[in-house]
């Protein structure tokens, strides 16, 4: 039955049960990326509600795609983005879900990295604020050379209302508030 609470258990239950090498976050990311589109959309309908839970949900299914098997950054976050709408849908058709929520949910997923339409920058804005506030120790331990870049790709990618939330964030150490403010300082100079 396509009711949210349905379609969010089935979601949580992918994210828990993760395999992959960033398994732990996987279900506090999706959870966190629900609350951040609520705060900044407080009546998100279900279709961008479901897409906060399953943006990443590719990254659930064993071994995470890596960087280096593509020829660029956006071909690499393309495919995850795809993978991850594919996955979402099967699972709405599955739950008999109207087509305009199926519809809805898979362009928000497939645009959820570079935004669009609609709420796709409200996904977007609401998916780099939870890396701050959620990813980014588990980031650094498991992709220490990329994390700079990363840091600069997810705080470029936010709306200016956005970029003003990131001071409301409580890290959870003062040192890794420290590393990524630093860079943004720098980024902003
Ligand atoms: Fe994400």
């Amino acid at each position: 039955m396509c009711d949210f609470n349905v379609v969010k258990q089935r979601i949580d239950d992918l994210t828990k049960n993760s395999t992959a090498a960033s398994a732990e976050i996987e279900f506090s990311h999706s959870q966190s990326v629900l609350s951040w589109v609520l705060r900044l959309k407080p009546d998100a309908d279900s279709a961008l509600r479901i897409a906060a839970l399953g943006h990443d949900v590719d990254r659930s299914f064993g071994v995470r795609v890596q960087r280096s098997d593509f020829d660029s950054y956006d071909e690499f976050k393309k495919h995850h983005a795809l993978r991850s709408a594919k996955i979402i849908v099967a699972l709405l058709t599955e739950l008999r879900c109207s087509d305009d929520v199926i519809k809805k949910t898979k362009y928000l997923i497939e645009h959820h990295e570079v935004g669009g339409q609609g709420d796709a920058d409200v996904l977007k804005d609401a998916d780099s604020l939870s890396f701050f506030d959620n990813n980014v120790e588990i980031y650094l331990q498991l992709y220490p050379r990329d994390f700079g870049k990363k840091v600069v790709f997810m705080y470029e990618r936010l709306s200016s209302h956005a970029k003003s939330l990131i001071s409301s964030i409580n890290f959870k150490s003062k040192e890794m508030e420290r590393i990524v403010k630093n860079i943004i300082q720098e980024l902003e100079s």
